[in-house]
């Protein structure tokens, strides 16, 4: 296998070509988008929004940050700090319909804003949400709960996700920001019960898990968004990727870089030949269901994991998001600058009773493009984390 700095310079007369067709795209979508919090894309082509409190109102302004940092084009950051403004309802005015999303849904706006730009009133937000998340956390079972209300028709008072993982960031941002490592621990805490509770010996990860309130021992767990109980949804399996990456960067705890590479060696084995992501990698193989933000946020993981380990180990990990994103732009985009659908085949979730008409299944969903995006921009050498 080449190294992984020698398969980075084969690829970057491609990563330019590609990123001079996101700006393309992207510059006349600010425009139309600039007063959206979009997280999909309606039949004719356009954003949609959902609601204030909704998880992914984050990304866009996220995707818009990334293009300044890049570009330099004003039109981006105005974008950015409109949807960092907009969020202000569900921030002060909704609070109790937060959740454990708040890293996702504000360190990409304020975070970005507070750490490049140094702007107090971003700071302070920021802050806000990392407090919001450290509260959730439940004392004796060690660990953050997800969500809030029922799932399903289960009470989720004792669960924990997979996904919370890509939350922690903004808690090791908190600590270092006040100097004082409560939050730290606070997500390292959910990390450790995420590595004995959500990843499986073989690497594959576990979506939904019940906890005993006052131990955290695992009671019980569900498929969620997945094929079934006991099966490997793939979007799960990038946020349990990327999500330990990033706590490694931040703590440097081996334990942590041993996890994410357990995960990705799974993933990698589960690629099919044609580097297109399924939705789960242990539904059956017909119908072919794909999920590009599987693919686009196991790219970033599996970049910045080549980047955290020896030169020549790394290459594996650097092929194998390579491939996935030129699958993906091959199969999966849509240049034209007239629609706000870039990267298509997004799949919200293995739908329920296998009934795929019911379910958002190979849609434009915005935090694939996001990360489609940040992955593209890694290639180009982007030394700036957004996490
Ligand atoms: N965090 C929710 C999802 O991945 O759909």
């Amino acid at each position: 296998m080449k190294s992984y700095q020698t398969i980075l310079a084969e690829t970057q007369a491609w990563a330019q070509e590609v990123f001079k067709k996101i700006d393309n795209k992207l510059s006349q979508m600010t425009l139309r988008s600039y007063d959206k919090l979009p997280d999909g894309v309606t039949e004719d082509g356009f954003h949609k929004e959902k609601s204030i409190n909704w998880w992914t109102n984050g990304f866009w302004g996220g995707t818009n940050h990334l293009m300044y940092m890049q570009t330099g084009n004003e039109d981006y950051l105005k974008t950015a700090r409109r949807s960092e403004q907009k969020m202000d309802e569900a921030l002060h005015h909704n609070v109790d319909k937060l959740h454990h999303d708040v890293g996702f849904m504000w360190h990409l706006l304020s975070g970005i804003n507070a750490r490049l730009y140094k702007d107090p009133e971003s700071r302070n937000r920021n802050l806000l949400a990392a407090a919001t998340l450290s509260s959730r956390f439940v004392l004796g079972g060690n660990f953050i709960r997800a969500w809030n209300g029922a799932w399903g028709g289960c009470s989720n008072y004792n669960w924990t996700i997979v996904d919370c993982m890509m939350n922690l960031p903004i808690l090791y941002w908190a600590s270092e920001e006040v100097g004082d490592d409560r939050f730290k621990r606070v997500a390292m805490a959910h990390a450790d019960m995420c590595i004995r509770d959500h990843v499986r010996p073989d690497g594959s990860v576990v979506h939904i898990v019940e906890h005993d309130r006052e131990t955290g021992e695992c009671v019980k767990t569900y498929g969620g968004q997945g094929y079934e109980v006991g099966s490997s949804w793939s979007r799960g399996q990038a946020w349990g990727l990327y999500g330990f990456v990033l706590s490694y960067m931040h703590t440097k705890e081996q334990r942590y870089l041993d996890t994410a590479k357990r995960i990705a060696n799974y993933f990698i084995a589960n690629c099919c030949d044609d580097w297109l992501p399924r939705v789960d990698f242990r539904a059956p193989a017909e119908p072919v269901m794909y999920d590009s933000t599987a693919g686009a946020c196991a790219a970033c993981g599996l970049i910045e994991l080549a980047k955290n380990l020896p030169e020549n180990e790394g290459g594996m990990y650097m092929h194998a998001a390579v491939q996935i994103l030129k699958a993906m732009t091959e199969n999966f985009v849509d240049w034209d600058p007239a629609n706000d659908h870039m990267l298509g085949y997004g799949t919200v979730r293995f739908p329920v009773d296998g009934d795929w008409k019911k379910a958002e299944v190979h849609v434009s969903i915005i935090y694939a493009e996001y990360f489609y995006t940040e992955a593209i921009l890694k290639l180009l050498g982007m030394e700036f984390n957004p996490w």
